[in-house]
């Protein structure tokens, strides 16, 4: 039998209750993580905790918005498991839906503050008990195609994931110096509730959507695919791995499918 990719080590994961999060409490579950899963969801994220086991899982609110809680999340943590070992900062939204000439602030607001600040807050915090316990951590954040195309999702949605990817490579440089790695992971369209609410259309319709302009045919990208890149980035497999935007799209975003040779 081989190891656990995952053994001994305790992860927190935000946007847990639901999708891509969901997925990977599971997976880094079953991999031998201890986990405190964090969301706004509370009434989902604890029916996520009970279907597993609340020997390796716990809940814990946590609004991503707050610093405060954001702290107080981190702070919970240690206390229940000792340590923190892998951040999956994955809560975000898809925020408002319309075009530049009648953008919503007040939603693109919001959008940052969840995408972009609520990040940023929750590596701080994550990265100080890292760099307090010498602990040469991982950190992982959900960013998506719309890091690095435009015309892939709402304008606030596609201005907060490329700002994601700044905050990456910003905290990179300087948590390298403590043994701490940062990645992102951009997934493609996955009919997760983000997706299908935002469009109100049925998970089955946003993957023949998703299918249809998808450069990677005869496979139809699920929220487990990006939790399985996330254990990666979070096991030692990834050992070297640092200051990377990992894109999961099936090779979307590297080819002009405009044309055809
Ligand atoms: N589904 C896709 O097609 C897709 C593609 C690329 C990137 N992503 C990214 O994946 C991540 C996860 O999204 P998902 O697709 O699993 O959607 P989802 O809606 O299923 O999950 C997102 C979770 O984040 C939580 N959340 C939202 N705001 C929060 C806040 N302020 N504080 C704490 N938690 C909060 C929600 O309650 C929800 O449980 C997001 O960052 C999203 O931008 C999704």
């Amino acid at each position: 039998m081989s190891k656990p990719r995952l053994e001994g080590k305790v992860a927190l994961i935000t946007g847990s209750a639901s999708g891509i999060g969901e997925e990977a409490v599971r997976l880094f579950a079953e991999n031998g993580a201890f986990i405190v899963a964090a969301d706004v969801q509370d009434e989902l994220g604890l029916q996520v905790v009970a279907s597993i086991g609340t020997d390796k899982v716990c809940y814990h609110h946590c609004d991503v918005r707050d610093e405060k809680q954001v702290e107080e999340t981190v702070s919970y943590t240690l206390e229940k498991y000792g340590r923190l070992d892998v951040l999956f900062s994955n809560a975000g939204i898809i925020g408002p839906l319309g075009g530049i000439l009648d953008f919503d602030i007040s939603g693109f607001d919001n959008t940052m503050a969840t995408n972009v600040r609520g990040v940023a807050a929750t590596i701080k915090y994550a990265a100080r008990a890292m760099v307090d316990r010498n602990i040469r951590g991982s950190i992982i954040c959900t960013a998506s195609v719309a890091s690095s195309l435009g015309g892939t999702g709402p304008h606030a949605y596609t201005i907060s994931k490329h700002a994601l990817v700044g905050l990456v490579r910003a905290a990179c440089s300087e948590l390298g110096a403590y043994g701490i790695r940062v990645n992102s992971i951009s997934p493609f369209g996955v009919a997760t509730p983000l997706a299908c609410t935002a469009y109100h259309l049925k998970p089955d319709v946003v993957e023949a959507n998703t299918c249809s302009i998808a450069n990677l045919k005869g496979i139809v990208l699920k929220a487990g695919h990006i939790a399985e890149a996330a254990l990666f980035l979070a096991s030692d497999e990834s050992a070297y791995i640092s200051g990377h935007n990992l894109a999961v799209d099936g090779g979307f975003t590297v080819v002009n499918h405009s044309c055809s040779t």
